[in-house]
């Protein structure tokens, strides 16, 4: 036994070491820490409980049965962050490149399984040259397990994927489905092939960092949620979204101590919209105004900027928070804003954390761009998302509330729990202007004096307040001490929707 005792030492000294001190210190070269080093950072200092140190590959192929590394090259267990449980996997670059064997997707299918048992979110840490060549079709068969998991996670449990290294081929598919998808700043890359690939197949020449680097990613396809600048960083911001969020849809949302007043005043909203309608402002400023210690937690800040959305904490309960961003393209809806709206909205109901949302909105953006591209199918997604969602809905309309888009934004129709307008607020089929030049379109000798008029009949919120599509009109100061006072009314809301094998979301 004493023998066996040594060995099982010297296999544990063989595991943290990885793929050897030379690689470590080549990973360290490109600017990247280790698997563990990734994993001690992300977790609570001693917190982390390692599984399968002692499992190898099985591969005999191509001389592999004499290269094997204790662990192969994933590091799988759970850990806590800020005392609550979560499943990782970070993968080992340092043995084979981070390759997928058909082991290392079975240790990640095994934290994935053990995550559902218990009702815990997993985060997976990506640095992976991809399907283990030597293996095969062995390693695709991986790839395959690990996706079924992910769909049937879907929903059920947060799922996180921070890409810390490459990521290419089929491997995207599983960071592509979690619910949110990071990347590190010039040492990560996603793409389905690489530039080589492109090259030979479209001619075109294209960088790495060009064809799936995080800035790409983050504000080009909408693929990365946010992009870091590097790995210390990526983690200590995933720790920081975490703490947003329910273990899974069973954990009712997460509650922390508040030090701000729930019942606190804010007196510059009362001045934030402008007096001209088509100045702009910015919503994120509303958001850091209303939420506790202005602590916004923004999900794809670059991408589709005329949407805002993201987490943040109302007298200490997580909310998730969609707006308009008067700032960019004037607010409209389009496209990718409807797509990356809708998308956040769902990932909220799922877990069951409420909705708050803030409108101004002067309709959908116009053009063949948008049409081509079927601003119809994605606009849908959004109304979809927001009439489906069962969670408390609060809404609060500051200004435009413009046709169309006025319906999709969480509505009172929209089953709206309590919606609110601000007194600048103004909902109407659409603004002045276009709807006299329509109406009067022969008269265009009257088109000032109806404008008047019409501005007169629809820029106030009186139109909504009296049929009740507004709850009430509220001075903005009292805004957030009125959310807080609703969501907690809204606890023990009790809404499910007719059953169903699943609805069927226009894609
Ligand atoms: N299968 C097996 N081993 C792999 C591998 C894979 N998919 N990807 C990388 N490795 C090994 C390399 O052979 C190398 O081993 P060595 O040092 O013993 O020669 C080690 O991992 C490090 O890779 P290296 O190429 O030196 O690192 P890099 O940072 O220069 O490049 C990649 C990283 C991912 C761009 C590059 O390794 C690559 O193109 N890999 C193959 C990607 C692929 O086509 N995968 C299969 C399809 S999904």
């Amino acid at each position: 036994t004493i023998r066996v005792r040594k060995q099982i030492e010297d296999k544990r000294k063989d595991a943290l070491l990885g793929g050897g001190q030379a690689r470590i210190n080549a990973q360290h070269k490109k600017g990247k820490l280790t698997a563990r080093e990734r994993i001690e950072l992300l977790c609570d200092p001693g917190s982390f409980v390692e599984y399968d140190m002692f499992v190898e590959h099985t591969c005999t192929d191509f001389g592999m049965d004499k290269l094997k590394f204790p662990g192969d090259s994933v590091v799988t267990g759970h850990g806590l962050i800020s005392g609550r449980l979560a499943y990782i996997f970070s993968q080992d670059f340092t043995v084979f490149g981070g390759s997928l064997s058909s082991i290392h997707a079975k240790k990640i299918c095994k934290v994935m399984d053990q995550a559902m048992l218990v009702g815990a979110p997993v985060i997976g840490l990506n640095d992976s040259g991809g399907a283990r060549i030597q293996e095969g079709v062995e390693s695709l068969a991986g790839y395959a397990d690990i996706f079924q998991r992910n769909v049937l996670a879907s929903g059920v449990i947060p799922q996180i994927s921070l890409i810390m290294g490459p990521c290419a081929g089929g491997a995207v598919y599983s960071p592509a489905m979690t619910d949110f998808t990071f990347m590190v700043k010039d040492t990560s890359y996603l793409f389905i092939t690489g530039p080589d690939v492109v090259k030979a197949v479209t001619k075109e020449e294209v960088t790495q960092e060009e064809l799936g680097g995080a800035r790409m990613h983050s504000s080009v396809s909408g693929v990365a949620h946010g992009a870091f600048e590097d790995d210390v960083s990526a983690l200590m911001e995933l720790r920081h979204l975490f703490n947003y969020l329910p273990l899974s849809n069973r954990d009712p949302t997460p509650i922390r101590k508040c030090w701000d007043r729930w019942d606190r005043m804010v007196p510059s909203l009362d001045t934030i919209v402008p007096a001209d309608s088509s100045e702009p402002y910015d919503m994120t400023e509303v958001v850091r105004c209303l939420v506790d210690e202005r602590d916004f937690f923004e999900i794809m800040p670059q991408y589709a900027r005329n949407i805002v959305v993201g987490f943040g904490r109302m007298n200490g309960r997580t909310v998730g928070i969609v707006g308009n961003q008067p700032k960019v393209a004037a607010g409209c809806l389009d496209i990718n804003s409807s797509v990356k709206g809708a998308r956040f909205v769902r990932f909220c109901d799922a877990f069951g954390i409420p909705l708050v949302t803030l409108v101004d909105v002067p309709g959908f953006l116009p053009g063949t761009a948008q049409e081509y591209g079927g601003i119809i199918r994605h606009g849908a997604k959004l109304l979809y998302a927001f009439a489906e969602a069962t969670v408390p809905k609060v809404t609060v309309i500051t200004r435009k509330g413009y046709g169309g888009a006025y319906d999709v934004m969480s509505s009172k129709h929209l089953r709206g729990d309590v919606n609110y307008a601000w007194p600048t607020a103004e909902v109407a089929v659409m603004g002045a202007k276009g709807a006299v030049s329509i109406l009067f379109k022969s008269r265009p000798e009257e088109q000032a004096r109806y404008e008047a008029e019409y501005v007169e009949k629809f820029g106030n919120p009186f139109p909504a307040a009296i049929r009740g599509f507004v709850d009430d009109i509220i001075e903005p100061r009292t805004t957030r001490m009125k959310i807080c006072r609703d969501l907690d009314v809204l606890a023990t809301k009790n809404l499910s929707n007719p059953p169903k094998k699943h609805g069927n979301i226009p894609l």
